[in-house]
């Protein structure tokens, strides 16, 4: 899949076949997510897959957000304590704008290999880092759900929304020349 075609089929599911992901599509999402950058290059940012079903549903009973029946979760973290130490008090920003990097790879990797996954703002919410056995310095990013994608769910997908584009100053909509 071209990157212009894996940019426009990009969509947020949120329906899952409850067929499995083999092992090897996990592992390109997750080599996915690794190729995005952090700041200053500091490997502050981990991914951690729940393929264990009971962990799963463990995550979506915290979770009304979390719609999806996914069979499997990547989840993108920030090791804060390591951030600050290494970039400094803008690290609570960096990672936050890096874990989006790793989470769109993700996106992008997973519609071309035609599996389906979305962001949910869930990370927050209390009991997952517990759930998940992390430390207290660690940040809980973005969760994915990651599943082969219901082949009727798209159908009612809304148009995408093109969020707004300045050219040279805020408020111009013409590029100079
Ligand atoms: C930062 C972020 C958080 C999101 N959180 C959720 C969420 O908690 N639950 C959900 O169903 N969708 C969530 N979404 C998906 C968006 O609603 C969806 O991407 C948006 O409506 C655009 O649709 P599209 O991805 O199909 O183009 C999130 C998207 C982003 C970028």
């Amino acid at each position: 899949v071209e990157l212009d075609e894996a940019l426009a089929r990009r969509r947020a599911d949120r329906n899952y076949l409850p067929d499995p992901v083999a092992p090897e599509l996990i592992d390109r999402l997750v080599d996915a997510a690794q190729r995005a950058p952090t700041a200053s290059n500091v490997p502050y940012r981990h991914v951690l897959i729940v393929d264990d079903p009971a962990i799963v549903r463990q995550v979506r009973l915290i979770s009304a957000a979390l719609l999806a029946n996914a069979p499997a979760l990547l989840v993108v973290f920030t090791d804060l304590r390591l951030a600050v130490e290494r970039v400094g008090p803008i690290a609570a920003l960096s990672s936050a704008i890096d874990s989006g990097a790793a989470g769109e790879n993700v996106w992008l990797a997973a519609t071309a290999l035609g599996l389906g996954t979305q962001f949910t703002m869930i990370s927050a919410m209390a009991g997952i880092r517990v759930l998940l056995g992390l430390p207290d310095t660690c940040r809980v990013d973005l969760i994915m759900p990651v599943g082969h994608p219901s082949p009727n769910y798209r159908t009612g997908a809304p148009a995408r929304i093109r969020p707004p584009v300045h050219w040279n100053r805020y408020g111009n909509a013409e590029r100079s020349g």
